[in-house]
């Protein structure tokens, strides 16, 4: 797909970005392990939803509430990471992962912080490449970080410029 046609597809998508309350917990986990071979527990978002230094938001359609995707980053000090962030298989390249990563960046530069962090898989083209679109850059790696299937991840670091905030 050329850029201009996802572009065209993020301009419809027409999600509602919420912060994650706990009733969105059961459908947020069953996605989850749509999403990931390794995926979180349930118990890992349990208290996410009341912890003020988490940023813990969802996706969904207005059409018919369907969870479209979801956002998970927490704070200590200036510096966020960017924990978690999942689009349904059947709704992306539509934009909705760049919406969600978008309103943790607006988060974090509310905050203060100046730096934020993530893991990715190396293998995970899609994601990488949408980092990349937002100005995170490689700046480690943990060997055989994760399971199922074992694989190195990198790190990547986005610095929140003064001129941004
Ligand atoms: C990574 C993920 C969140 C992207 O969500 P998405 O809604 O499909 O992404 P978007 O439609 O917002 O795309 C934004 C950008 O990401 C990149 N991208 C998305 N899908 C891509 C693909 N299949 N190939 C290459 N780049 C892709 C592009 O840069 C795209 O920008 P563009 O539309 O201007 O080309 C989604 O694929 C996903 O949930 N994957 C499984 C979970 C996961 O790996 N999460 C990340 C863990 S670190």
């Amino acid at each position: 797909m050329g850029s201009d046609t996802r572009s065209t597809a993020a301009a419809l998508s027409d999600v509602v970005l919420r912060r994650a309350i706990r009733a969105d917990l059961p459908e947020v986990s069953a996605l989850e392990r749509q999403c990931y071979g390794d995926p979180w527990p349930a118990s890992a978002f349990a208290s996410l939803p009341d912890n003020t230094r988490v940023f813990f938001s969802v996706a969904r359609q207005p059409a018919d509430g369907s969870l479209a995707g979801y956002v998970v980053a927490w704070y200590v000090m200036d510096e966020g990471e960017l924990a978690n962030l999942a689009v349904a298989p059947s709704q992306r390249g539509q934009g909705i992962g760049r919406s969600l990563l978008d309103a943790m960046l607006t988060d974090a530069l509310a905050r203060g912080t100046t730096q934020v962090y993530l893991e990715v898989r190396e293998s995970n083209v899609s994601a990488r490449q949408l980092y990349r679109t937002r100005g995170f850059e490689e700046v480690g790696r943990r060997q055989a970080y994760y399971r199922t299937p074992i694989e190195d991840a990198l790190i990547l670091r986005r610095t929140l410029k003064p001129e941004l905030r």
